[in-house]
């Protein structure tokens, strides 16, 4: 996959291109350097309101810290997509401006956000009923920044106007160098499935790379979602949260390479955010990674509900050292699917 002057090959002969999801709330430079490690080769950075570029707080600077590209850039391997959105063409172009400055090596425009709040101040998915808007706010993108746009989108408003392949020309047309395509309309949030058919159908129209997107819970869904569209990448987003293994081939971990990645998450965001934002933001990953405790479970609920640090530390730590736990015992062995069944209110 060619997306500008980047050329992307698969990390592995039995795998696509893989590539993490975009995601509010998770895609800070601790989660994206851990996917990137285990293989994602592009890392998504959540959406950025391009009217909160310009302002000094501390929620902005996090959510511009960049610094991990430096990372990537040096290293090969991967590549930051900071993604954008907004209803101001000329702030979308300023603040991708930002983002290269910023060491972006991807910007990245939000196309897809099906929030009520977001669609009625006529950002993110309301592009998708105006073509000649979606159009301008790309150009003005590619106009600013030396770095390759793309963007990130929906098959179309709902079934009755399915538009993905008027928006993959106009895309196109306006200089985006790669799109990647949920494959729900709009109005259909994260119900049903995904359609993967129209990825499949936006790939033989396209001339740009096309990344698949949606429902991927598995390596295999991943295989399959390739070449059952011949997408170029798959995107993957709830299952990586859950499992980031699932970059390097892997439907889920064991108990104790698990409990060691909290580990690392959990020190990293305290240094990152401060202990108090830090603990909290990293619970919902360690919800998933420790899916298996039952509810009642006195370790699971000391997990989730402590905001120490040390404390969490050395709950894992001892668990580590004092359960006799097998690597291949199948019920200790997270899967994708499970992360299937949870309700997430995502914006893409
Ligand atoms: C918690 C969460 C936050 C999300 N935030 C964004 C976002 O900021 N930008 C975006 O384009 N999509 C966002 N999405 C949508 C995902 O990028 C992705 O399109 C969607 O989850 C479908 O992929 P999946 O089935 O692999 O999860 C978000 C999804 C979730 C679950």
């Amino acid at each position: 996959m060619q997306i500008g002057p980047y050329a992307l090959t698969p990390r592995r002969a039995d795998l696509p291109i893989l590539t993490l999801a975009p995601m509010a709330g998770v895609g800070n430079w601790v989660y994206r350097l851990i996917c990137a490690r285990l293989g994602a080769q592009i890392v998504g950075v959540e959406f950025i309101n391009c009217r909160t570029i310009g302002t000094a707080s501390r929620k902005s600077e996090w959510q511009l810290d960049f610094s991990d590209a430096a990372l990537y850039e040096e290293t090969g391997i991967s590549l930051l997509a900071a993604q954008i959105y907004g209803n101001d063409i000329d702030l979308i172009a300023a603040g991708a401006r930002e983002f290269e400055r910023r060491g972006a090596q991807i910007v990245d425009i939000n196309f897809g956000c099906s929030v009520p709040q977001i669609l009625r101040r006529g950002s993110g998915a309301a592009y998708l009923r105006d073509l000649d808007r979606l159009y301008e706010a790309v150009y003005a993108t590619v106009q600013a920044v030396n770095v390759p746009v793309t963007v990130k989108t929906r098959i179309g408003w709902d079934d009755a106007d399915i538009n993905i392949l008027e928006v993959v020309r106009r895309c196109e047309e306006a200089g985006a160098q790669a799109i990647a395509i949920h494959a729900r309309t709009v109005v259909q949030k994260y119900k049903g499935s995904a359609a993967w058919e129209w990825i499949a159908r936006a790939k033989e129209a396209a001339q740009i790379p096309v990344i698949g997107n949606g429902d991927v819970f598995s390596v295999e869904d991943a295989r399959r979602m390739q070449s059952e569209t011949d997408c170029d990448g798959v995107m993957i987003g709830r299952a990586a949260m859950a499992n980031p293994w699932i970059f390097s081939g892997r439907d889920g971990a064991s108990l104790s390479e698990c409990i060691d990645l909290a580990l690392e998450q959990l020190e990293y965001m305290a240094q990152y955010k401060g202990e108090r934002v830090g603990v909290m933001e990293t619970r919902k990953h360690l919800a998933l990674y420790f899916k298996h405790l039952p509810r009642s479970s006195q370790m699971r609920q000391r997990l989730l509900t402590s905001d120490s640090l040390a404390e969490l530390v050395d709950l894992l730590k001892e668990w580590k050292d004092h359960t006799p736990l097998p690597h291949d015992r199948s019920d200790l062995v997270l899967t994708q699917r499970e992360a299937d069944a949870l309700a997430w209110g995502g914006n893409g």
